[in-house]
C-alpha cells in the first residue's frame, strides 16, 4: 500500500509500460504468427538466443517464492524487499525472452501446434508476471500469492512445451515413475509407444531402418518444430496421416506413393525431397524405403 501511495504515477507508468510490452507480444504472435517461412538471417541470429535467454527468467521466477517464503517466515524484511526487486527483473526477463521466442518462431520457419501452444503459453506467462508484479505493489496477500502460483504453473507448462520442441513430445515423461504418472494422469509409456510406434519398439523394420532415416533427413522440416506441407514424419501414425494433400503412402504400391515419388525426383525438381537444397537421399536409403513400402509399410513387421 505504502509504495502505491507514495509513487502512484510511477506505478501507473510501470503498468503502462508492461501492458505495452504484453500487447505488443500478443499482437506480434497473432498478426505475425509463425507460418513456416524462413526470414532474414539477423532476425534468426537474434531469435536463436532464445534457448540461451530462457534460463534467466526461469531461475529468477523460481527465486521469487523462495524469497517471499523465507522473508515472511523469519520477518526478514530485506528478503521481502529483494523478492519485489527479483520479481521486477523476472518480469522484464520474461518479456524479453517471450518476444525473442516469437522472433525465433517467426523468422526461423517454425510452424505447427506445439510451436503455437508454446508461444501462447509464453504470452500468458508474460501477462501473469506483469499482473503479479503490479499486484505486489498493493498487496502480498492471497490474491498476489495466487497469481504467483499461476505464474509458476504456467512456467512449467511453457517449459514442458519448449522441451517437447527441442527433445520430442515425451522427453519429460518417458521415464516418469508409474505412481507420478497416474497422479498427473499421463498415459502409460508402453501403451503410448504401441499406439504411435516410436523408436522404442526396436525390433521392427520401421523402428530400425525407416524411423532413423526420417529422423536424420526429414524431421527437421517435418517434425514438432516445423510441419512443412502440414506433414510430420516423426511417428508412424503421423506418416500414415499424410500431409496437406492427404496420404503420402500407398502400402504395397511403391509407384503410387507420393513419398517415394518425391525422394526419387531429380534434385533440381521443385517437388524433390528432402527440400531446401539438401542433398538427395543415397541409393541405398531410397532402397530401404522402397522395400518397406513394397512390403506393406508396416509398423510391426520384424526387421528379421
Ligand atoms: C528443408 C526442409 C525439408 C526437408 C528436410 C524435407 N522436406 Fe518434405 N517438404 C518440405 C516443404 C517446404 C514441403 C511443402 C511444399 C511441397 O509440397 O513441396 C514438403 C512437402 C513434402 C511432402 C508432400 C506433403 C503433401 O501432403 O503435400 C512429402 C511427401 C515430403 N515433403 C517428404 C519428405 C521426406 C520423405 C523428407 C526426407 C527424406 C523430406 N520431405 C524432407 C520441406 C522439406
Amino acid at each position: 500500500m505504502e509504495t502505491s501511495n507514495k509513487h502512484p504515477s510511477k506505478v501507473r507508468l510501470y503498468f503502462r509500460l508492461s501492458m505495452f510490452c504484453f500487447l505488443g507480444l500478443w499482437l506480434l504472435s497473432t498478426k505475425f504468427a509463425p507460418d513456416g517461412i524462413e526470414r532474414n538471417t539477423t532476425a534468426q541470429f537474434l531469435g536463436r538466443l532464445h534457448p540461451l535467454f530462457l534460463h534467466i527468467p526461469i531461475a529468477l521466477l523460481i527465486l521469487v517464492p523462495i524469497l517471499e517464503f523465507l522473508g515472511a517466515r523469519n520477518k526478514r524484511t530485506h528478503l521481502t524487499q529483494t523478492a519485489a526487486f527479483v520479481l521486477g527483473l523476472a518480469t522484464l526477463a520474461t518479456c524479453i525472452t517471450a518476444i525473442d521466442g516469437w522472433l525465433l518462431a517467426w523468422s526461423g520457419g517454425y510452424s505447427g501446434t506445439t510451436v503455437t501452444r508454446h508461444l501462447l503459453a509464453g504470452t500468458i506467462l508474460t501477462g501473469l508476471c506483469i499482473a503479479s508484479y503490479f499486484l505486489r505493489k498493493f498487496t502480498t496477500g492471497l490474491l498476489y500469492k495466487s497469481f504467483l502460483s499461476l505464474c509458476l504453473l504456467t512456467l512449467v507448462w511453457t517449459s514442458d512445451l519448449g522441451g517437447a520442441l527441442t527433445h520430442g513430445d515425451t522427453f519429460l515423461t518417458e521415464y516418469m515413475p508409474g505412481s507420478l504418472r497416474s497422479i498427473l494422469r499421463i498415459p502409460d509409456a508402453p501403451k503410448k509407444k504401441l499406439a504411435t510406434i516410436t523408436a522404442a519398439n526396436t525390433h521392427t523394420y520401421y523402428a530400425q531402418k525407416i524411423a532413423p532415416l526420417f529422423e536424420a533427413k526429414c524431421v527437421s522440416c517435418h517434425g514438432p518444430k516445423k510441419e512443412k506441407g502440414k506433414l510430420r514424419l516423426d511417428s508412424y501414425a503421423a506418416i500414415m496421416q499424410g500431409g496437406e494433400n492427404g496420404a503420402i503412402l500407398t502400402p504395397w504400391v511403391v509407384a503410387k506413393s507420393e513419398l517415394y515419388r518425391r525422394i526419387t525426383l531429380p534434385a533440381d525438381d521443385d517437388d524433390a525431397m528432402p527440400g531446401g537444397g539438401k542433398p538427395p537421399l543415397r541409393a541405398e536409403e531410397i532402397k530401404l524405403i522402397e522395400t518397406w513400402i513394397a512390403a506393406g509399410a508396416s509398423a510391426i513387421q520384424p526387421v528379421d
